[in-house]
């Protein structure tokens, strides 16, 4: 039984694969952690509360005076604002009286087979007989707030998942100025704190450090979980790497404003809070209205930073993706977005399609520019009807000549925003996401649409439908390119305007669920200008995600290899484009270009057509392999070997088969050295089977290849790479 309740002690143990977490309820009712960390087989841990440091500053809860107990110095499972917990809150709520002190108690709980859903939000799945549930009701007897505790556990997995669920039992509104999706508190701080940050074209960067008495925060503001946080982060034990040592992942399932926030307090205790970002958000519940958070999602591992990235890309795989696409090898495809920018045609597609098919590769998408009167970024964002100007004879006609090259057909969407210079706007300017009174902010010339409001959403719905029933349609990329500003909704009363950035997710999600449902066979790739809502809850709708406007393959070993710490191979789309590299201006091979790119959901990004008969072999050559190896980096183990935040000269990793039979291990040199030396450990193999290294390498023992490793000592130029497939005898 994954959850257990010891009615005696009244302690909660849940078990998800290796990983254990405990809490109890205490005499005052109040929830008490325990323990989270490594599988432990006791249930009677009260001997574990931490223990209570009093003085008149650390004030005991009303009626506590004859026994001495303080939520200050507690370990807490969901502390509440303003009623002696000095720390940072999990909830707070405003009620009535203006107050915003909560206290919750716990009234009862209910252990269920399944898993929980939140309705109208991205959640893990699974059937019946493979999760349970456990939920927690706690009370505020003053506002009349109850908050539904929600732990889902698949045994399979080393993860709970962690949702919160407030009703209003109450005769009187109250307002949510914070809600977490879960919190957790440890009785040490020997931890160093990875996350996830970066730019526009810099995605996704690994950044390690210590944990120290301070409040730390890893958040976002700008209406998507953006470029700049990812919402992510990580525990990491002082000696913890890849392989080895304790990790405890946690993931937040959610596209929107983030908070996950870190505070060690004075008597080296450390807390986790992770959810909506309590800044610029507030939440009007009348009597009876429910409010769900999103879903977090914690992960612990003793098999290091890698041990708890194969959970979480495992666990998104196959319970959180959903659609005919999310197991399927991903079709290759050729974007002309690096090709052709705006400035293409009926006739360029379809030259650039010819050589696709003849190359071996599935499917063309036409980027940006098809629509309205769009031959730059200035304008008809909003207009989703084909420009038969540029596409003459329309697109039917244009998807039927690239299907009859033997080639499937995918189309560019960016369906939340509008261009000042658009029909939509010029009917409809007060769908513009705008506070009242002021004047919207412009990025990239285009404002965004309120997507709060049912009217843009069925206008979106029907827009995208007449263009998606009008062709054969496989794919479709869904753009953002620009944040949120401005974001108090005119469609909402202003005592909920605060409502606004999470209404407007909440509005996202809703309108990608209707059109996914309506086009199941539809390949989604979610995408904002790269990779800035690169998140679990847009694998949800799209289980593949454009990672980055940076298609240089060395930037991308770094972009990479950030995304991989939570999000599974098959989600990271990756393109082979032109050299010098548009962003960098950077030469690199071909054969390094697609080294790098056969990483994720494989593709191409450049005009075909301008390829040289030698560049047009090695394309063959990678459609090959992509088909060979594809399976198994799709499906694999994902080790990280070589980190490029840590190495300038070598970047490596690698993917293994569940049966240990088949690998594949790539090795970059974004900078070479003289008289460079390299000996790659491997990971992940069988330690007795015999491995063929390569087409005519040697054959050698799992442990060898993990212990001694490869020697890949030898000249390199900067840029190089390998490739090397091992099989086992
Ligand atoms: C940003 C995307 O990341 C690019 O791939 C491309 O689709 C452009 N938008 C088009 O405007």
């Amino acid at each position: 039984m994954p959850i257990l309740y010891d009615s005696e002690a009244c302690i909660f143990r849940l078990d998800a694969g290796k990983f254990s977490y405990a809490f109890c309820v205490d005499e005052h009712g109040a929830l008490i952690h325990l323990y989270c960390g490594a599988h432990i087989s006791d249930t009677a841990l009260s001997y574990l509360k931490f223990p209570l440091w009093l003085s008149s500053f650390s004030p005991n809860p009303p009626g506590g005076e004859t026994q001495p107990f303080t939520l200050d110095s507690a370990l807490q499972e969901y502390p509440q604002n303003g009623t002696g917990d000095y720390r940072l809150a999990a909830i707070a709520i405003r009620g009535e009286n203006g107050s915003t002190a909560t206290s919750l108690r716990y009234r009862s709980h209910t252990i269920r087979k399944g898993k929980y859903t939140l309705p109208g939000m991205p959640a893990v799945y699974a059937a019946d007989n493979e999760a349970e549930t456990l939920d927690i009701l706690m009370e505020d007897p003053l506002t009349g707030a109850e908050v539904h505790l929600l732990y889902g556990i698949l045994e399979e997995y080393s993860a709970i998942t962690r949702a919160a669920v407030i009703r209003n039992a109450g005769s009187a509104p109250f307002w949510i100025e914070k809600a977490a999706s879960a919190c957790v508190d440890f009785n040490r701080m020997d931890f160093d704190l990875v996350h996830l940050y970066g730019q526009w074209a810099q995605e996704r960067q690994i950044c390690r450090t210590p944990l120290s008495h301070e409040i730390r925060s890893i958040a976002s503001k700008r209406g998507s979980s953006s470029h700049n946080h990812n919402p992510f982060a990580a525990l990491a034990g002082k000696y913890t790497d890849e392989t080895h040592g304790e990790a405890y992942g946690f993931s937040l399932i959610y596209s929107g404003n983030f908070a996950i926030e870190t505070e060690c307090d004075a008597y080296n205790s450390t807390r986790l809070v992770m959810g909506i970002n309590p800044i610029d958000f507030e939440w009007k519940l009348a009597p009876g209205e429910s409010f769900a958070t999103p879903e977090a999602v914690m992960a612990f591992s003793d098999e290091g930073l890698g041990g708890m990235s194969r959970t979480f890309h495992h666990l998104y795989r196959r319970h959180l993706c959903r659609g005919e696409w999310k197991e399927k090898i991903r079709p290759i495809l050729v974007n002309n977005w690096e090709a052709t920018y705006f400035d293409f045609d009926e006739e360029k597609l379809c030259a650039i399609a010819r050589d696709a098919a003849d190359l071996g590769i599935e499917m063309l998408v036409m980027d940006d520019g098809w629509f309205g009167k769009r031959n730059d970024d200035r304008c008809s964002l909003g207009d989703w009807v084909v420009n038969e100007q540029k596409l003459k004879g329309g697109l039917a006609s244009l998807v039927e000549r690239i299907n009859q090259m033997g080639l499937k057909f995918g189309i560019w969407f960016e369906p939340e925003m509008i261009s000042p210079d658009s029909d939509l706007f010029r009917s409809h300017p007060d769908w513009v996401l705008c506070a009242p009174g002021r004047e919207p902010s412009i990025a990239r010339t285009q404002y965004v649409l309120d997507m709060t409001r049912s009217e843009v959403r069925d206008y979106l719905f029907d827009a995208i439908s007449a263009i998606l029933s009008s062709a054969n349609i496989a794919y479709v990329k869904w753009d953002f390119n620009r944040n949120l500003t401005e974001a108090a909704s005119a469609a909402l009363p202003p005592e909920r305007r605060k409502e606004t950035f999470h209404r407007y997710v909440l509005g996202l999600y809703s309108l990608l669920e209707r059109l996914t449902s309506a086009y199941p066979h539809i390949l989604f790739e979610g995408c904002s200008g790269g990779g800035g809502r690169f998140d679990p809850a847009m694998l949800y709708y799209s289980p593949q995600i454009w990672t980055s406007d940076d298609t240089d393959a060395i930037e991308r070993c770094r972009i990479q290899y950030g995304t991989s710490m939570v999000y599974p191979p098959s989600s990271i789309s990756a393109h082979v484009s032109a050299s010098p590299n548009h962003q960098t201006g950077r030469d690199t091979s071909f054969e390094t270009r697609g080294n790098v790119a056969m990483a994720g959901a494989f593709g191409y990004e450049l005009d075909l057509t301008k390829l040289t008969s030698e560049e047009k072999a090695l394309v063959r050559k990678q459609v090959a392999q992509y088909h060979a190896y594809a399976p198994l980096v799709q499906d694999g183990d994902f080790y990280r070997l070589l980190s490029p935040f840590e190495n300038e000269n070598g970047c490596a990793w690698m993917s293994v088969s569940a049966d240990q039979n088949e690998a594949l291990v790539t090795f970059i040199v974004p900078r070479t050295r003289v008289n460079f030396t390299s000996y790659l450990r491997l990971a992940g193999l069988d330690p007795v089977k015999k491995y063929r290294v390569g087409e005519n390498g040697p054959v050698l023992s799992g442990d060898t290849l993990m212990n001694a490793g490869l020697n890949l000592s030898q000249k390199w130029k900067d840029g190089d790479s390998l490739l090397l497939h091992l099989v086992a005898e």
